[in-house]
C-alpha cells in the first residue's frame, strides 16, 4: 500500500491503514449501503457528474438519505485526487447506512469515505486475449441500485475461478442474459450492437460505448436469450476498470472465431481515442 496514500473517512483524512468505520455500522452488520466506483485517467475524473447522478438514484432506491450535497460530494472526490499522486487512479464512494442501535435500523448519520489507489496503463496484450466466462443462475437484487451487496457476485466469481473463467454472467429465470458480475454484456450480430436494457445496472461505460456506436453500428437494447449466444459474432464487456474487455468464449461456446471481433476492435479504438484527446 502507498504509503503516502490519503483517503477521507468519516470526515478525517487518513492513510488507509488508519481507516475505520463503526462495526456497528449497518454496512458492515447487514450490507446497507449504496456506492460508486469511477476512475482518473490523467488525474481527471471520467464522467463525475453520472458517477454521482448513479449514487443519489442507488441510494434513493434503497431509501437510503444522503445527506451531503452534490457539490459537497464532487469538492470532496476533486481533493482526494489532489492530495494523491496517481496518474491514473480507481476512486470508490461509500455511503454507508450508519451506526445502529438494534444492529438493524439505522439510528446515526451514514459515514462517507473516498478511496482512492493507482491504476495502470491499458494492457493490450489481455484486450487481445479476451475473456472466457461462465454463466450463473444467481441472480442481483435490485439491479439498478449500486450497493455493496456483491454476495452473489463473489460466489459466481469463486466458481468462475474454478473453472478457469475470468467472470460469470448472469442469466435471469427466463434464460435472458443480463451481466458480468461487476460489467455490462453487449453482442454484436453482424454489425448490429445488443444489449439488454433491463435487469442491469446501466454503467457510465456501457452508455459511453452506446454513444460512440451509435453513428457506426445499428443498436438494439433488449433482452438477449442464452440460445442467442450460439449467432453472435462477437461480444464484449464494458466497465469503468475495464473499459471494453472482448469475450471469446462463454460456458462452452466460442464466440465467433474465439478471438476477439473486428468490430469490437473498432470501438475500442474509437474510446482510446476519445480517452486520449480528453473528450470527456
Ligand atoms: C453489476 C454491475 N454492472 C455493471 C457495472 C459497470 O458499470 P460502470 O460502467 O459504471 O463501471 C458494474 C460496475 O461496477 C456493476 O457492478
Amino acid at each position: 500500500m502507498d504509503k503516502q496514500a490519503l483517503w477521507y473517512v468519516g470526515g478525517q483524512w487518513v492513510h488507509p491503514d488508519g481507516a475505520v468505520i463503526s462495526i456497528n455500522d449497518v454496512a458492515v452488520l447487514r450490507g446497507y449501503s449504496a456506492f460508486e466506483a469511477l476512475r482518473t485517467y490523467n488525474r481527471r475524473p471520467f464522467h463525475l457528474d453520472k458517477h454521482l447522478t448513479r449514487l443519489y438514484r442507488s441510494a434513493e432506491l434503497i431509501e437510503l438519505e444522503i445527506p451531503w450535497s452534490r457539490e459537497s460530494l464532487a469538492a470532496i472526490i476533486r481533493e482526494v485526487i489532489e492530495r494523491n499522486t496517481y496518474k491514473h487512479a480507481a476512486i470508490r464512494i461509500l455511503v454507508t447506512g450508519g451506526e445502529s442501535e438494534d444492529s438493524i435500523l439505522p439510528t446515526r448519520k451514514p459515514t462517507l469515505a473516498v478511496l482512492i489507489t493507482a491504476l495502470g496503463e491499458r494492457d493490450m496484450e489481455r484486450f487481445a486475449q479476451g475473456y472466457r466466462l461462465i454463466t450463473t443462475r444467481l441472480q442481483r437484487t435490485e439491479p439498478d441500485a449500486k450497493t455493496t451487496n456483491y454476495v452473489v457476485a463473489i460466489r459466481a466469481l469463486k466458481e468462475a475461478a474454478r473453472r478457469n473463467a475470468s467472470d460469470a454472467l448472469y442469466v435471469d429465470e427466463q434464460g435472458h442474459v443480463l451481466e458480468a458480475t461487476r460489467s455490462n454484456f453487449f453482442i454484436f450480430r453482424g454489425d448490429t450492437l445488443i444489449t439488454p436494457g433491463a435487469g442491469v445496472l446501466k454503467g457510465i461505460t456501457r452508455n459511453v460505448v452506446l454513444d460512440l456506436a451509435m453513428e457506426r453500428f445499428p443498436i438494439e437494447e433488449r433482452p438477449i436469450l442464452l440460445d442467442e449466444l450460439a449467432l453472435a459474432d462477437e461480444a464484449f464487456i464494458t466497465s469503468s476498470s475495464k473499459e471494453i474487455m472482448p469475450v471469446v468464449q462463454i460456458d462452452e461456446l466460442k464466440i465467433g472465431k474465439g478471438l476477439p471481433g473486428r468490430r469490437t476492435y473498432e470501438l475500442e479504438q474509437r474510446f482510446i481515442e476519445m480517452i486520449e484527446q480528453g473528450d470527456f
